[in-house]
This record gives C-alpha cells, sequence and structure tokens, in this order.
C-alpha cells in the first residue's frame, strides 16, 4: 500500500473532537482504495497561543507543507479574546492559508433529502439545492494593506483595503469554471461593481476568464446574492466570489442546509491542500462529546477526492452520511422528536459501519 502523511490540526473548542472523530473514517475509507494513511498531529490556534505564545508555529506550518494534506477542526475561542490583533488564533488560519498558496476555497452547500425540513427555507424552495461556492482565499480585504489605528487631527480611525489583481481573478474564476464543467454549467459571478473598483476589475477579467474557458458566466451584485439565495436557492450552480463575500456568503448558504455542522470544505492551491468544516470552534459545546462530525467527515470526503486522488473513497464516505442520515440518527444540533440522538462518537461508529 502507499502511504500518505496527514498533518491534522485539532485547534481548539470542539476541533480535537470531530478531527479524531474523522479520522478512523478517513482510514478505513482510504485503506479500502489501497492507501495507508501516517497522522502527524500539529498545534494551531489557541492551543498554539497557550503553548508557544504564537497562533502558528513554524513546525507546523514545515509539516503542513511537507504533507501530502491537511485536515483541520477550527480554531478561535473567547479565552483569547484579549490577545494581540498580530496573534490572535484566526491568524493561525489566514497565515496558513497564505503560506501554502490556498487560493481556491470550495464550498459545496448540498440539502440532503434526509434534511429537508429542517432548512429555515420552506421545502418546496430548498429542496434539490446544490451550490458550489468558490471563494477566492489569498487576497481582498483579508490580505490588503490595513491599518490597525491612527489618529488624524485628533480622531481615530482604522482601515482595511480590498486590492485584486487580474492573475488572481483568473486563477480563481478558472477553477469555478474548471468545477462548472463537471456539474450544471452554470456559473455566477458575485461582486459589488456598481461601487467597488476592485469589483470592476474582477467582473472583466471574470467575463474574459469565463469566456476562454467556454463558458457563459452570470453577475449578481453581492446584495442581490444575498437575498436571491434565500428566495431561490435553486437557481445556483457555482458561484464564484472574492474573500470577503464569500465569507459572507457561505455562512448564508450553509445555514440554509439545516446546520452549519453539515458543511465541508476543500482549500487548494499548487502544493498541499487543506480540508476543513466550514464552522467554528463552538466553545459553548466543547469537551460535551455533543458535536455533529459530519462536517469534519464530509471535509475528510473531500481531502481523498481533491488530494488523493481517490474518488471511490471519498463517494463511499458521502454515501454512509446520507444513509446514516437517512436512517433518522441525529447529533444534538438536528435533534427533533421521533429521531435518534447520538453523540459524536455514536455517529462516528454508525458512519464508520456504514462503511465496512
Ligand atoms: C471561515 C472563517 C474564517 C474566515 C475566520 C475564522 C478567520 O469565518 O473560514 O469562513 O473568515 O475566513
Ligand atoms: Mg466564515
Amino acid at each position: 500500500m502507499t502511504t500518505k502523511r496527514i498533518v491534522v490540526i485539532p485547534g481548539d473548542g470542539i476541533g480535537p473532537e470531530i478531527t479524531a472523530a474523522a479520522r478512523p473514517i478517513l482510514t478505513a475509507a482510504a485503506n479500502k482504495s489501497g492507501l495507508d494513511l501516517e497522522f502527524v498531529t500539529c498545534l494551531a490556534g489557541g492551543a498554539a497561543i497557550d503553548k508557544y505564545g504564537e497562533p502558528l508555529p513554524q513546525e507546523t506550518l514545515v509539516a503542513a507543507k511537507a504533507a501530502d494534506a491537511v485536515l483541520l477542526g477550527a480554531v478561535g475561542g473567547p479565552k483569547w479574546d484579549g490577545v494581540a490583533p498580530e496573534i490572535r488564533p484566526e491568524k493561525a488560519l489566514l497565515g496558513i492559508r497564505k503560506a501554502l498558496g490556498l487560493y481556491a476555497n470550495l464550498r459545496p452547500v448540498k440539502v440532503s433529502a434526509a434534511l429537508t425540513a429542517y432548512s429555515p427555507l420552506k421545502p418546496e424552495i430548498v429542496t434539490g439545492t446544490d451550490i458550489l461556492i468558490v471563494r477566492e482565499l489569498t487576497g481582498g480585504m483579508y490580505f490588503g494593506p490595513k491599518c490597525e489605528s491612527e489618529t488624524i487631527e485628533g480622531t481615530e480611525r482604522a482601515w482595511d483595503t480590498e486590492v485584486y489583481s487580474v492573475p488572481e481573478v483568473a486563477r480563481i474564476v478558472r477553477v469555478a469554471c474548471r468545477a462548472a464543467k463537471g456539474r450544471r454549467g452554470k456559473i455566477t459571478s458575485v461582486d459589488k461593481a456598481n461601487v467597488l473598483a476592485s469589483s470592476r476589475l474582477w467582473r472583466r477579467v471574470a467575463t474574459a476568464t469565463a469566456r476562454e474557458e467556454g463558458l457563459d458566466i452570470g453577475h449578481l451584485y453581492v446584495d442581490n446574492c444575498a437575498m436571491q439565495l434565500v428566495l431561490s436557492p435553486k437557481s445556483f450552480d457555482v458561484v464564484v466570489t472574492g474573500n470577503l463575500f464569500g465569507d459572507i456568503l457561505s455562512d448564508e448558504a450553509a445555514v440554509i442546509t439545516g446546520s452549519i455542522g453539515l458543511l465541508p470544505s476543500a482549500s487548494l492551491g499548487d502544493g498541499t491542500g487543506l480540508y476543513e468544516p466550514i464552522h467554528g470552534s463552538a466553545p459553548d459545546i466543547a469537551g460535551q462529546g455533543i458535536a455533529n462530525p459530519v462536517g469534519t467527515i464530509l471535509s475528510a470526503a473531500m481531502l481523498l477526492r481533491h488530494s488523493l486522488g481517490a474518488e471511490e473513497a471519498a463517494a463511499a464516505i458521502e454515501q454512509a452520511v446520507e444513509a446514516v442520515l437517512a436512517a433518522g440518527h441525529r447529533t444534538a444540533d438536528l435533534y427533533r422528536p421521533g429521531m435518534t440522538k447520538v453523540s459524536t462518537e455514536e455517529m462516528t461508529k454508525l458512519i464508520l459501519k456504514k462503511l465496512q
């Protein structure tokens, strides 16, 4: 068997529980595809601040760069609210994305047939929703020049800058176009071109890149897109957008599936890929064994697909998750009378059993 090395960054809050849940499932699925996995655990986020006084230790970065893939739980929590801005736990995430060149963030938003009743939207609106959000992850406002505080004529202010270059837009739109070709072929670019100069460049480059890829691209202003996502989520196939808009729209899209706890993500560049659920560290329920591991387990499926080329193993995990949900097993976030309430560990065992 070929051995692949996976760096696991459990992080903070429920991170250690959900990554521990995903590991045996990842191993079992990989083994079936003839791959052996070696896991290396590394610290980042609040856990690293506590131990080393910094959120992203060099050794974590070195290990991540050398790995075949990285599986991350979540970082952050109220415990570190008071630390200096430059060492906030979130800096670990931004730092690792930038250092690994992970410019393409894929966030699939699929409403499971078993869970349509859990959506805040009416079943007839949400049934069949299947969107892929492609978020630019290493540019825009997150990484533009910024100032935490300056005083001009006695008035304190702070600022961030939205910057996008032609190659940055072209490469993310290309990723989105290629994904669209394997789906329904529809691609929507989201910007704020009626106001922002950076968005006008974005729109121009998106149109040209899509044409090169042989696709027609639609454009929506971000405010309109936010509205259309709840009015008619089924009208979207692939959505491509910048870092900040993608952050906001992906939370909105995620919650219409019923629980943000279900959604995985892949962050890809030219080297090692990073996989993490899109929810946060949920410090309020950490350590209780009740967190929903599905977002992380589905992230493990994306890892197999995108970093290890094990499509069959990825699909097997996705089918196992769907089957367990269809059978009525629910973690606390999705529990309703009539269903079977399960812990993080029980959910994991059920999915593992379906897989074997
Ligand atoms: C996400 C998160 C992060 C982001 C935070 C934790 C820095 O919200 O991955 O969506 O804003 O990118
Ligand atoms: Mg977010």
